[in-house]
């Protein structure tokens, strides 16, 4: 085993993933160039009606009655796609400029006859409803009033949107997309995490790939979303990312059926998607770290509620502000008690063992890990009785299938074996995808393959808890991990255990 925890390990682990909960976030963003703008300029008009200028209207019937675009965006009759759709004996035909384009006189559905389309007739036919053999359009299709940086995106997006449909999956390919944060600071995790995913990957497709279909990974700095991706995974902190990137990822916008699976979840922005998944609960939301604390007292340590003085914000803004009621406060309050529950600032946390020290009163501590600085952390685990706390999934829930493979697929590479957690959980992901392809069959199809993960029960992936999703679970292992931040300090009970907390 090379992954082997011993202390040490254990609490470098510790720092890195408090660093990594902690993380703030910065607001930079790749800047896409300037072709992929103008695609997402054109998507966002053609599904949304947006437009870029006060002055861009829909001009609707005979009389040109001006409208918002929004209201007549070319989606409700051309389709997502673009290829045109029947509707109430109203023919829209397939506007995809591969169709537009056709190099010969074509003849329409509804019999009339066009040349080929050149960017000029494009713009003409949209402005004025002469087509690119001079006729006047019915007027079911709207007249636009757009501006030319308009006109040139729509052109764009009808260039592409052939390849943009989500459908992910070709005779030879199976695209999944991948979009790993662009925070500076989560740069070496991210590679890691790419490293892994296109190791496992390669595996994949050197043994014969799924039903002889290739395993593609997108990456978002290469061409992200253009490349038909038929699931999407997530970094970390990807909620943040958007949440500031709702316009310009649009992309991601107008895929909205679009899957993604992600490590932790889940903001309220992925939770609005369809078919968004995580495999693991934010550790760092109270509630679900408080409950898993207390369940595992309870079940694990055999305190029960009675029997713990809880220190919660509430507490500290009212009676313990200034340090010298905290003793006061302590003495009142933790007579009969074997256990301290903590949730409060680095602040109040020091001035509370240094109180306990003065004492020389050491109940065990359950702490609510919202601590950012590291010298808390510190003196939390030269603290004299057990302290535990409530962590994401650890190495340790790995079983030897597991860490067997993860070390083969390392070594056969030679990958950095560095932030090995984040590639455990990453491995997690690929496992699921993986599965779900096999189980989607030979006729894979997006929905089928959303709909196996919706199947998933306690799925055992080696890596970490078993996941379940279901149509109303989205979260594949709800709870957290409890770990004993310094297990050199002897207690019946054996961390790390994952603590299962259903809401
Ligand atoms: C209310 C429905 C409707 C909306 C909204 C609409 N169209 Fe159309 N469009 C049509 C119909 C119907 C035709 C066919 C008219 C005809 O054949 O006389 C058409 C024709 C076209 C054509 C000509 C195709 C050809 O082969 O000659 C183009 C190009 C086009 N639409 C682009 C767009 C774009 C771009 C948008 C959005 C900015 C849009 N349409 C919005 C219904 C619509």
């Amino acid at each position: 085993m090379r992954i082997a925890l011993n202390r040490m390990t254990k609490k470098l682990l510790f720092l890195w993933l408090i660093c990594i909960f902690f993380l703030s976030v910065f607001n930079v963003y790749a800047q896409d160039n300037k072709a992929n703008e103008l695609i997402d300029v054109g998507a966002s008009i053609y599904l949304k009606g947006k437009t870029y200028s006060d002055q861009s209207f829909a001009l609707i019937g005979k009389s040109s009655a001006e409208a918002p675009v929004k209201l007549f965006p070319c989606k409700n009759c051309h389709g997502m796609d673009g290829k045109g759709r029947k509707e109430g004996g109203i023919e829209s035909p397939n506007i995809t400029w591969r169709y537009l384009t056709k190099p010969y006189l074509f003849q329409l559905p509804t019999g009339r006859q066009r040349p080929s389309y050149t960017i000029e007739t494009f713009k003409r036919v949209l402005l004025t409803g002469v087509d690119s053999a001079g006729q006047t359009l019915s007027h079911t299709m709207p007249r636009y009033k757009l501006t030319d940086y308009e006109l040139e995106s729509l052109l764009n997006f009808l260039q592409k949107i052939e390849v943009s449909v989500p459908t992910g999956i070709d005779e030879g390919n199976i695209w999944v997309g991948v979009n790993l944060s662009d925070n500076p600071k989560l740069k070496s995790m991210n590679q890691a995490m790419k490293m892994v995913l296109n190791a496992y990957f390669t595996d994949v497709n050197q043994s014969g790939g799924v039903y002889g279909r290739k395993v593609r990974l997108v990456f978002r700095d290469d061409t992200f979303f253009r490349n038909n991706p038929v699931f999407v995974i997530l970094s970390l902190k990807m909620e943040n990312y958007l949440a500031r990137n709702k316009d310009q990822q649009s992309g991601f916008q107008y895929q909205e059926s679009l899957p993604v699976i992600q490590l932790f979840g889940h903001s309220t922005d992925l939770r609005k998607r369809k078919n968004s998944f995580s495999l693991y609960s934010k550790i760092d939301s109270s509630k679900l770290s408080t409950e898993a604390l207390i369940k595992f007292s309870k079940e694990k340590l055999g305190i029960p509620l009675k029997q713990m003085v809880f220190v919660t914000p509430d507490i500290t803004e009212n009676k313990l502000k200034a340090p010298e009621l905290i003793g006061k406060w302590l003495d009142e309050n933790l007579q009969s008690s074997t256990a301290l529950f903590i949730e409060a600032s680095d602040a109040t946390v020091e001035n509370l063992l240094d109180e306990l020290n003065k004492k020389k009163t050491f109940p065990i501590l359950l702490i609510q890990s919202s601590s950012k600085r590291l010298k808390t952390f510190n003196k939390l685990l030269k603290y004299p009785a057990p302290v535990f706390a409530a962590m994401p999934p650890v190495p340790e829930f790995a079983d030897e299938n597991g860490i067997e493979e993860y070390n083969k697929l390392t070594k056969q590479r030679k990958l950095s074996q560095h932030n090995f957690m984040a590639q455990l959980w990453t491995l997690t992901i690929a496992k699921v995808i993986h599965h779900a392809l096999k189980e989607a069959g030979r006729k894979l199809q997006q929905e089928k393959l959303v709909k196996i993960i919706k199947t998933f029960y306690r799925f055992s992936t080696g890596y970490g808890p078993p996941i379940t999703f279901s149509a109303n679970r989205r979260i594949g292992a709800k709870g957290a991990a409890i770990v004993q931040l310094n297990p050199e300090i002897e207690i019946n009970s054996i961390t790390p255990v994952w603590i299962s907390i259903d809401f």
